[in-house]
């Protein structure tokens, strides 16, 4: 935990008060440990003991690029979604065969561009349907390359109550991977081709997990396909398997009823992982993992400005200057985050419950009750906020993107522009014009 309250309560992150980014940065605005990020990647690699695996980083959860370099610094790959996720990727250090690109609806473009980076393309092209085999085989075809490609299985799992129904994959109704049934058949359809080459076999069973079991009950289905092929003398070109990402954090900051111990640590996921692949014989294979989130959700607050207080007989809100468009989790998954002061730490024996909100038109724009002084600080934290935090930020009621501040062994290292009001009007007042 990168955060913390100083001797005259001040709230710093990576050493820097948070107080004074908000004098350079204004609100609202994420603030991110790039040191506590690139330490979190070297003890998930440490927990690998040496054996041949990637750490590919799950861009989705945050694309800023003094984030994605961090990570490629400590020998991450990534795990991308778009073409412009592979483009911040690979401008950000990444090297194309340490890329793997998950999607269930690829573009063409985007496959002809995964196809022609690098001398042989990126690392893999993850395969989640049968239908995407001839797409690729034809791009492949097209630009007189040999596509490496993976399978994604989807595990067929019951994850009901696992994870948020909005961010579980890994079960039938899913449009995610391929289906079980259908896994053998798309990958012999991958071996038959001359254009493709099958280097790995993948799943990922959701996010956000705080337990390890389904993400193990995932890899076991994946390693016993694997395995059972195998037998049958057959992905033979086989180099890695890859079980995801999916790491829980633990929002509640061990306030919760689980308690902080209660979520593993993301190397207690991979030793899991490990285990199973060892228990299959699959230690000839890289082992591939695709965290995100617990990467960087504990490493990013947001910064807001209070802006005013409303009480009445039937409330007590605490209006601040960051809404859902800055922040969606609270509104998309009736997550968690925990609020604090910028200035001075909150005494138990005093703290009032406040019901925090945004100032979005939308009665979702709330981030919930949390325990604050009667007389409200000018400013607070929303913690945990590193992950699908900016990434899922919009410009909703004409408001702008947060900016994001940079932070590295006390000092602010970089900060992003907030984007001018006026160009915003400008866009919107032109469009459609002749
Ligand atoms: N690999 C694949 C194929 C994925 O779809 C995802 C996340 C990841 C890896 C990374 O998962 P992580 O380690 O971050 O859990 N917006 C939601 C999370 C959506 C996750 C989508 N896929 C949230 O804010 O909770």
């Amino acid at each position: 935990m990168s955060i913390s309250r100083d001797s005259s309560g001040t709230l710093r992150l990576a050493g820097v008060s948070l107080s004074e980014v908000t004098a350079v940065t204004g609100t609202p605005a994420y603030a991110y440990d790039l040191g506590a990020m690139a330490a979190g990647a070297r003890s998930l690699k440490d927990a690998f003991d040496g054996r041949p695996h990637l750490v590919a980083y799950a861009l989705k959860a945050n694309t800023a690029g003094a984030v994605v370099r961090a990570f490629a610094a400590e020998g991450c790959g990534a795990d991308v979604v778009s073409g412009a996720e592979l483009l911040v990727a690979l401008a950000c250090g990444i090297a194309p065969d340490h890329v793997v690109y998950n999607g269930v609806a690829k573009l063409d473009g985007e496959i002809d561009q995964a196809l022609s980076t690098g001398p042989r393309g990126i690392g893999a092209i993850l395969i989640e349907s049968v239908e995407e085999i001839p797409r690729i085989e034809a791009r492949a075809l097209a630009a007189g390359r040999v596509a490496r490609v993976g399978v994604r299985l989807n595990p067929s799992l019951d994850l009901v109550g696992a994870t948020h129904a909005h961010i579980a994959t890994g079960h039938d109704r899913a449009k995610f991977g391929v289906p079980r049934a259908d896994a053998a058949r798309a990958v012999e359809l991958v071996e038959a081709s001359p254009r493709l080459e099958l280097v790995g076999m993948t799943a990922h069973v959701g996010s956000h997990f705080t337990t390890a079991q389904p993400y193990v009950d995932s890899a076991r289905v994946l390693f016993g396909l694997v395995q059972s092929l195998r037998t049958a003398g057959r992905a033979r070109s086989l180099r890695f398997v890859d079980t995801g990402g999916g790491f829980g954090v633990d929002y509640r900051g061990g306030e919760g009823s689980e308690g902080a111990s209660a979520v593993p640590q993301p190397a207690d996921f991979v030793r899991a992982a490990r285990a199973a692949q060892q228990e299959f014989g699959l230690d000839d294979l890289a082992l591939y993992v695709e965290p995100g989130r617990c990467l960087v959700a504990p490493h990013g607050v947001l910064l807001a400005r209070v802006i005013q207080t409303k009480v009445t007989a039937t409330g007590r809100w605490l209006m601040i200057d960051a809404g859902m468009n800055d922040l969606l989790r609270p509104a998309l998954y009736q997550a968690h985050h925990r609020i604090v002061a910028l200035e001075g730490a909150v005494d138990p024996a005093t703290a009032i419950p406040w019901r925090v909100v945004g100032p979005v038109c939308e009665s979702s724009d709330d981030f919930g009750e949390h325990m604050l002084p009667r007389e409200p600080p000018s400013q607070v934290a929303i913690l945990d906020g590193g992950a699908y935090g900016f990434t899922m930020a919009s410009e909703y009621n004409g408001r702008q993107l947060p900016v994001e501040a940079f932070l590295r062994d006390g000092r602010i290292l970089g900060q992003t522009r907030r984007a001018a009001v006026a160009s915003w009007v400008e866009e919107r007042v032109r469009a459609g014009e002749r």
